[in-house]
């Protein structure tokens, strides 16, 4: 199962950039922001730009991929609701009804609807580089980041938040840590193949998630 790493993997680097003011809490879409990348204007590289989040559950994937939609004015998927619009179903709803092998079979067929999308910004389920060739896929397709977070700040994040999440149901919080802390072994060495690294594990408030879409911005070269 293991696999090694990619040598393009890039760490973060401290940026002095400050967060911006002006993102709203609410995140609500707009067509085209004041500073709005027109990505499509890129001669250099005529490839349309894809950015695909993957990192375990709780990371915030999708936190940081609607703050950096809003501040590139491209749009933001999220592969388990998109995959609960095409279905019509919840993804526990998927889960009981297939388990989870069928509904990783769906999961990457829907993969493959969203990562043709061009010039988008998609997240994807801490699972989804963990099965087929999925992460080689989506490294083919787009600027990959793994957005990093220690043990302890995912089970903060995890047995906190609100969405159902069927691989962690009626567990119990410390059955929750023994979990994340094995699962993450075994799914690193996929998480890692991405082209780059970002580490989010500071990411506890407002500015902190601003200063993180910043410096993913710096590692993507998308600069202001
Ligand atoms: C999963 C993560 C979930 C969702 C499904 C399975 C996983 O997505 O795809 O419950 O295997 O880690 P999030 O990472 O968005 O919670």
């Amino acid at each position: 199962m293991l696999q090694s790493q990619n040598g393009r993997n890039k760490t973060e680097k401290a940026s002095s950039v400050e967060s911006k003011k002006y993102l709203s809490t609410t995140y609500e879409r707009v067509d085209r922001p004041p500073n709005f990348v027109d990505m499509t204007d890129n001669k250099a590289e005529k490839r349309p730009l894809r950015i695909i989040l993957i990192g375990y559950m709780g990371a915030g994937k999708t936190t940081v991929g609607k703050a950096l939609s809003k501040e590139l004015g491209i749009p933001f998927y999220d592969l388990d609701w998109y995959i609960e619009s095409r279905m019509y179903k919840t993804v526990k709803q998927i889960f009981d009804e297939k388990g989870e092998d069928g509904f990783r079979k769906v999961e990457q067929a829907m993969l493959h609807e969203v990562a043709e999308f061009e010039n988008v910004i998609i997240s994807c389920g801490g699972g989804t580089p963990c099965f087929f060739d999925n992460m080689d896929y989506m490294n083919a397709q787009g600027e990959t980041v793994y957005l990093k977070a220690v043990p302890e700040v995912l089970h903060g994040h995890l047995v906190m938040g609100k969405s159902v999440r069927p691989l962690l149901l009626n567990k119990t919080p410390e059955e929750v840590d023994v979990f994340i802390r094995e699962q993450l072994k075994l799914r690193e060495p996929f998480y890692t193949k991405a082209k780059y690294t970002l580490d989010v594990s500071l990411m506890d408030n407002y500015e902190k998630i601003q200063l993180s879409v910043e410096k993913l911005r710096h590692l993507l070269n998308i600069e202001n």
